[in-house]
């Protein structure tokens, strides 16, 4: 079953997930932890703890390398979580998933060999201006290496893109669109479907930052028909330092390697070196064997909720939480977006976010402040960052109560 498949009307019960989260118990200076930092990193469920667990202690070993039993349960495990990984994208072939360090490098991964294979002096990246700093800096080296030029579609005061200046700014001269699906910063969903649609109108592959996307709503890869997704696991209930680079397999057996290494060679001698099939070929060295597991369970778990489920309250969450926090004199929303998912940005009359994130830490209140990696973003709204409260499914009403209660402490003390 794909997830476009997946029954919508799955039953939410937010107090059953949440009891799922150890964390979640917590006490932060004496009071119950409310996390609102979760586009950053989401908290992680038992079922994905314990599958760190089981693997360290009962099959630890190395994959692809060994005869003995121990290698082959490794093994086993590892590839039967990238096929789940595949299934939850729908991915037409499970060595379209490559397993990475996370978005950022699976970005890289792209930008370096897409970039020297591909990209020649003239040649254009098309980039957003709401781009996260790893959706921007890999593509710069890049085109700083190849005298390409990198190019930015604008966005407009409600932080959504301007589609009439994409559709000018995408001209055959553009070898690769790569462009985030849910803005980190601003929460804005982009329009994808129009951007690829458009894209391969002239041949042009596009690249999609899902970094903000996965967690928050359906994805099927053929659907969308998109070229590259990038995501982490860590923001979507998985462990750090893992993550997945989904490629179609032309482009993906078109590359070159990205890193040299273990697993990634065929036949190696001192003369010349051939490569792996897809998809070791760009998994060279020992991988994040656990976090790929764990990546699993994590995909396990967002099944068993539901996809369709989650979405739906976490729009339900965002939407009341809008309203509440507009409520608030003075509090003005960064990003205005008609079609937002994950993220509310703000700030409070001439208050900078950083004091207002200090007090609402010491209210046991965990957002993010500063410019959550998008630091020309920030500049077009002329500001030195926002205060951004994101959700996830295990956040509650309740919470987002606590959350207006405690600016308005903040805005007591500090206006
Ligand atoms: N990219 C992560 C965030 O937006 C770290 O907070």
């Amino acid at each position: 079953m794909t997830n476009s498949d997946t029954i919508t009307d799955q039953v939410f019960d937010v107090e059953s997930i949440r009891k799922d989260f150890p964390i979640l118990q917590t006490k932060v200076y004496g009071k119950p932890l409310i996390y609102l930092d979760n586009a950053a990193t989401t908290q992680k469920p038992l079922q994905v703890l314990q599958t760190l667990e089981k693997y360290y202690t009962e099959y630890n070993s190395n994959v692809h390398r060994g005869v003995h039993l121990l290698s082959q349960q490794a093994t086993e495990a590892y590839e039967a979580a990238r096929k789940k990984i595949a299934a939850f994208i729908n991915a037409k072939h499970d060595h379209e998933v490559i397993f990475t360090k996370g978005t950022t490098n699976s970005i890289n991964l792209v930008a370096y060999t897409y970039g020297r294979k591909f990209l020649k002096e003239g040649d254009e990246v098309l980039i957003s201006a709401m781009e996260h700093h790893s959706n921007i800096v890999p593509w710069q080296i890049i085109c700083e290496e190849k005298n390409a030029v990198l190019k930015v579609i604008p966005i407009d005061e409600a932080g959504e893109l301007q589609m009439n200046e994409f559709d000018k700014l995408l001209t055959p001269k553009v070898k690769i669109v790569a462009v985030t699906y849910v803005s980190n910063s601003l929460g804005t969903v982009n329009p994808v479907r129009e951007i690829i649609a458009k894209a391969h109108a002239l041949n042009i592959p596009v690249l999609l930052d899902g970094a903000q996307a996965v967690q928050h709503m359906p994805l099927d890869v053929q659907e969308l028909d998109v070229d590259f997704l990038a995501f982490s696991g860590h923001k979507m209930y998985g462990p750090t330092g893992i993550g997945i680079l989904y490629g179609k397999e032309k482009w993906l057996n078109d590359m070159p390697p990205y890193e040299g290494g273990g697993d990634m060679i065929s036949h190696v001698t001192f003369a010349k070196t051939t490569y792996n099939e897809l998809p070791f070929k760009f998994e060279a060295g020992t991988p994040d064997i656990s976090g790929a597991i764990a990546l699993g369970s994590a995909v396990d778990y967002i099944q068993q909720a539901g996809i369709h489920a989650i979405q739906q309250w976490e729009e339900e969450l965002i939407a009341y939480a809008y309203d509440k926090l507009a409520a608030i004199p003075s509090l003005r929303f960064i990003g205005d977006a008609r079609h937002r998912a994950g993220a509310i940005s703000f700030l409070i009359g001439n208050i900078h976010p950083f004091d207002t994130g200090e007090i609402l830490d010491k209210q046991s209140i965990a957002v993010r402040t500063g410019h959550h990696c998008t630091q020309p973003l920030m500049e077009l709204f002329h500001i030195p960052g926002t205060v951004r409260a994101s959700f996830a499914c295990y956040n509650t009403k309740a919470e987002v109560d606590e959350l207006v209660r405690a600016i308005e402490k903040a805005k007591r003390m500090l206006e």
